[in-house]
């Protein structure tokens, strides 16, 4: 054999070894590595001094879901927390029969944890089959009636033209995770509904990826206090968000401190009824006790874009309970622009004693064009085509509310004063 033939062919053999042993390892490297369990998350819904759910994702069914807890940090040692939770609810996230051939199948579990200590930071971490995630942490709400915030947001669903599209999403959970980072005593995100499109539950998952963008770089879980979107009706929602022994259909109660009171509605179901009685009885227990009371729900009884009569179910069946009992704040969504609306009583404005609703969903999904000659969005009410979210911050004199665009800018800035003070006296209005 020529002696250049010899050499070809060890430079050939030793590309090879070079091809077999260094190749894997660079595909290897440009392949993000899916970790056992993924998409940690916290919902709050009833009594968040002392209870939380807390989910999230594997990529094979497994047999034991569990999720570690303590008031110490253990690093992610699952021997050495105190305390466990077992999954209460485990399944594979619904898929159409048209989705096998192509679409991989996730499951969900959702751990409820109880007995927690208020205004407390707990460890957590998330384990499946034995797989530890890294630790995490939350922290529950408050029994004293202190200062502190809130996120407000809704519709961080992705748009109709692209359905690969959720950069918008994206930037605005950052932004949101920069606002969890920066203001003291933010606890939560109240979320108005409308987390994704069918489909992007079903093939993508997405909605829950990017919403691990809103947990700090320590580590720090937000919880999220959801409402019922019109694009949660159908598969995903209950798999999202479950709560143990639930008796009503996503309309709930949630004491934030003993001072604030947050009711969430549920505009994709019957709002009279069970619904209507539901909340009267609610306002008139809470009202008394409460500094500050605020209701949340999806579609709004006052539009930024849609027309006139879209919230005439709303302005009739709620907004008559608010204004008896006064509530302080209501938070709306599902039209897609920015809005504060001029304080309104009687379908009126009332700059003394009206009520004041915000929204209009603004997390990530294609902002539409408000009517700005609206009368109930005349000053100091305002309306704009922007992306957004809310930061509600409860003090003793009044509650000061903003809204942050996607690039930290504030687009509205005002201040409420309360209409009640919490000594138990009921008011006058
Ligand atoms: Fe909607």
């Amino acid at each position: 054999m020529p002696f250049s033939v010899q050499i070809v062919r060890v430079l050939r053999s030793i590309a090879a070894m070079i091809a077999v042993s260094i190749l894997p390892a660079l595909a290897a490297a440009e392949e993000p590595v899916e970790p056992p369990t993924f998409h940690h998350r916290v919902l709050w819904m009833k009594n968040p001094q002392h209870e939380a759910v807390l989910s999230w994702t594997t990529r094979e069914a497994g047999e034991r879901h569990v999720v570690h807890y303590d008031t110490v940090s253990r690093g992610g040692d699952a021997a050495a927390y105190a305390m466990t939770a077992t999954s209460f609810k485990d399944g594979m996230y619904t898929m159409k029969d048209a989705d096998a051939a192509w679409v991989q199948p996730a499951y969900y579990h959702h751990a409820h944890l109880a007995g927690l200590a208020p205004d407390t930071i707990y460890y957590v971490a998330f384990s499946s089959d034995g797989a530890v995630s890294r630790e995490f942490h939350f922290r529950t709400a408050p029994a004293e009636d202190i200062e502190f915030a809130m996120l407000f947001g809704g519709d961080s669903r992705i748009g109709t033209t692209d359905p690969y599209e959720h950069t918008d999403r994206q930037k605005m959970n950052l932004r949101m995770r920069a606002l969890f980072e920066e203001i003291p005593n933010l606890y939560g995100l109240i979320h108005g509904g409308d987390y994704c499109m069918l489909a992007e539950w079903r093939y993508l998952q997405p909605w829950l990826s990017d919403h691990e963008l809103t947990t700090t770089e320590a580590g720090r879980l937000l919880p999220i206090i959801p409402a019922r979107g019109n694009h949660d009706r159908g598969i995903g929602f209950e798999e999202m968000f479950p709560w143990p022994n639930f008796d009503r259909n996503y309309y709930y109660k949630t004491p934030l401190t003993p001072a604030v009171t947050l009711v969430t509605l549920n505009t994709e179901t019957t709002l009279g009824g069970d619904q209507r009685d539901w909340l009267e009885s609610t306002l008139q227990g809470a009202r008394p006790d409460t500094r500050w009371l605020l209701a949340s729900y999806h579609r709004p009884a006052f539009s930024s874009v849609r027309p006139l009569q879209d919230g005439a179910s709303r302005r009739d069946n709620w907004v008559p309970l608010f204004e008896k009992f006064n509530v302080d704040l209501v938070l709306e969504s599902h039209d897609h622009a920015l809005k504060r609306t001029m304080p309104i009583r009687s379908s009126a404005p009332d700059l003394e004693k009206g009520i004041v609703y915000i929204g209009d969903g603004g997390l990530g999904v294609p902002q539409r064009t408000p009517d700005p000659t609206r009368w109930w969005l005349q000053e100091p009410g305002m309306t704009k085509s922007v992306h957004h979210v809310h930061v509600l911050e409860f003090g003793m004199e009044g509650m000061h509310v903003r809204a942050f665009g996607m690039d930290a800018e504030i687009h509205d800035d005002f201040t409420l004063t309360p209409r009640n003070a919490p000594t138990g006296a009921t008011t006058t209005q």
